[in-house]
Order: C-alpha cells, then structure tokens, then sequence
C-alpha cells in the first residue's frame, strides 16, 4: 500500500512539471462540473459546502470545497486526495475510477467555482 502511495506521489510530481511548463495540460472545468456532479455532489454538495445529501449520514462529514482551509491546499495537495482518498473517511480513491484527465478537469472546477481567497 505504501509503496502504491510512493508511485501515484512520484507520477504526481511528473505530472506538477507537465503543468509548470504549459498552461494547456489544465484541466477544463466544464468538463469537470459533470465529473463533479457524477461523482461528488452526493457528498459534497450543489454549492461545494460538504452538504451534499448523503453527508448527514456520514460520520465524517465531506469537507466544504469552498473553505479556505481546502482552497489554500496546493493542487498537489487536493489531487493527492482526490486520487488515492482520505485515509479514516468515506473520501474514498477514485484513481481508475477517473482518468487523470478527469481529475485535472475536477480540481479546475473545484478552483474555478470558489476561487480562493489567498495566493497559495
Ligand atoms: C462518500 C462521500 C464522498 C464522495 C463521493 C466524495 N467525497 Fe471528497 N471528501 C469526503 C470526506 C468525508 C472528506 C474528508 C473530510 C475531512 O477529512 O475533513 C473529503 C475530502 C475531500 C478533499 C480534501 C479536502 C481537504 O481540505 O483536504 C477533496 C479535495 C475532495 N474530497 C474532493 C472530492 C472530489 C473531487 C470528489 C469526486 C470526484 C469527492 N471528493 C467525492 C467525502 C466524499
């Protein structure tokens, strides 16, 4: 499992280069907001705020997307949580459930919705 860990971290860190070097491999929030509204709003909710209608079922309740504790995480950082999950919470992986791109496209419209307020 920690060896999986090490390889999506490794292939994260070429995929950050890709970015810094063009623009154009971002991902397109369009596309995102249907990757978003498939697979994320059950939980996080129409307005990103964790208040999705599965969330008060769940002991752990979704984090809003929106807070600025979430939109001044790096993409690094959310993307990482996006693909392998967060560990002791239903926030389960959705590496081959979504393709790279498809994250990428998600995390652009996680930002473009709520920009966030601080230069990260
Ligand atoms: C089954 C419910 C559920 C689904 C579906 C779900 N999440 Fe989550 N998500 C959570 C929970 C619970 C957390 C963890 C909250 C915590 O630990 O504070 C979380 C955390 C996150 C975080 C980390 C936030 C932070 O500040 O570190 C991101 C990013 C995220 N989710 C994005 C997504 C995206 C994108 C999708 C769809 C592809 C998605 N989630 C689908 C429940 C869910």
């Amino acid at each position: 499992m920690k060896a999986l860990s090490v390889i999506i971290a490794m292939y994260l860190v070429v995929l950050g280069s890709t970015w810094a070097s063009g623009q154009t491999a971002r991902g397109n929030p369009k596309e995102g907001q249907a990757v978003y509204e498939k697979n994320c709003l059950r939980c996080h909710g129409n307005k990103l705020d964790g208040k999705g209608p599965e969330s008060q079922d769940l002991i752990v309740r979704p984090a809003s997307l929106r807070s600025l504790i979430t939109q001044s995480k790096s993409d690094w950082e959310l993307l990482v949580a996006i693909s392998n999950g967060v560990l002791f919470s239903p926030m389960h992986s959705f590496r081959g459930k979504l393709t790279d791109q498809q994250m990428l496209d998600v995390l652009s419209y996680i930002r473009a919705v709520s920009p966030p307020d601080v230069v990260s």
